[in-house]
């Protein structure tokens, strides 16, 4: 693919080679995000960030990567406080913003509403999530994380042994990764969900047809087990009918010490997108984990800031001068504890 210029709406646009590239600016970038020098190849640069849905680390990631990038932010979170809640289609509301900054990241609770976006906007759009649809900057710094994690690369993440674990059915996360894993050979996915909240059957025909096994399971203990990775989700109670018919389903699937210890590998590591629904009746990684050196969730969340910054970099043109713009930091962030 082309990244200059170019929408980001699924993970069905990139290769291998677009991957390639993608991590080794992400890499590239590292000692930027961990705010020990300082880039400023956005100078001068707007960023729309449009939250229509609750974030904490999607938009506030976006934001701080632009920013370590140099450039500048504005943004509007909630329908509320948009012109939206006048009735504006994302048609017209797209199109305004679009000429007032120079690229958009947008999250929206309808499937297929971050196209709209794209397709009326005079500047690229980065899709944030849409509805149950996708969330493609999640997969990418997921698949990062999982090759820093395991010590693997592009070539040699093949044959890896992943079980998907809870609302497989309205998380987005899970749907835009397991394409995104689809790119090599011999995955072994293992979906374990209630029945009501299985893997959409698009998804696992899409992994089928690319020659990949495809378990799908009620059965946490036989799910999870010879796992290299087991990516927990939370129940996505904003997408049922009424958070009652979301809440039989917490904490079918709840994941602890004691059960990874006895029921997972030990080399298996534990993702989440986040957030972790950290209520008693949830807890799909329980808090006895937070120590547990198999627990990635928040190298991951640290992860998220590089790929989304190699986004930026890659998505406006200006991968070719971050080394030249590196420079001294004029402080230096200090990590306590570290
Ligand atoms: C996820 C999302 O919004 O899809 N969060 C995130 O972006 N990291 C997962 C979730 O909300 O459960």
């Amino acid at each position: 693919m082309q990244f200059h210029g170019s929408h980001i709406l699924s993970v069905e646009q990139f290769g291998l080679a677009d991957l390639s590239v993608l991590f080794q600016t992400a890499a590239k970038l590292e000692p930027v995000a961990r705010g020990e020098l300082a880039c400023d190849v956005l100078d001068g640069a707007l960023l729309g960030n449009l939250f229509f849905e609750p974030s904490t680390r999607t938009r506030m990631s976006f934001d701080a990567a632009f920013c370590r990038l140099g450039g500048r932010v504005c943004d509007t979170t909630g329908f509320q406080f948009s012109s939206m809640a006048k009735g504006e289609s994302n048609h017209d509301a797209s199109r305004v913003i679009s000429g007032y900054v120079d690229i958009m990241v947008v999250r929206h609770p309808q499937m297929g509403s971050v196209k709209e976006f794209a397709d009326a906007s005079l500047v690229p759009v980065i899709n944030a999530g849409d509805g149950p649809g996708e969330h493609p900057s999640q997969a990418l710094l997921d698949l990062y994380t999982m090759l820093k994690e395991l010590n693997r690369d592009l070539n040699t993440i093949n044959g890896l042994k992943v079980a998907m674990v809870g609302d497989l059915r309205f998380g987005r996360t899970v749907h835009s990764l397991a394409k995104l894993l689809s790119l090599f050979k011999d995955i072994h996915f293992s979906f374990v969900s209630p029945a009501e909240l299985k893997m959409p059957a698009y998804v696992v025909d899409f992994l089928r047809a690319r020659g990949h096994t495809v378990k799908e399971t009620t059965d946490m203990i036989a799910g999870v087990a010879n796992s290299d990775v087991i990516y927990a989700t939370r129940i996505q109670e904003e997408r049922f009918e009424s958070i009652d018919e979301a809440q039989r389903f917490k904490g079918s699937y709840a994941i602890n010490s004691a059960f990874f210890d006895r029921y997972c590998d030990s080399h298996a590591i534990l993702m989440h997108p986040l957030p972790r629904d950290n209520r008693s009746e949830s807890c799909e990684l329980n808090n006895d984990l937070n120590s547990h050196p198999q627990l990635a969730i928040f190298r991951q969340t640290d992860n998220g800031l590089v790929v989304r910054m190699a986004m930026f970099a890659l998505v406006m043109g200006v991968e070719k001068d971050i080394e030249t713009t590196f420079r001294p930091v004029r402080f230096q962030k200090k990590l306590i504890g570290a």
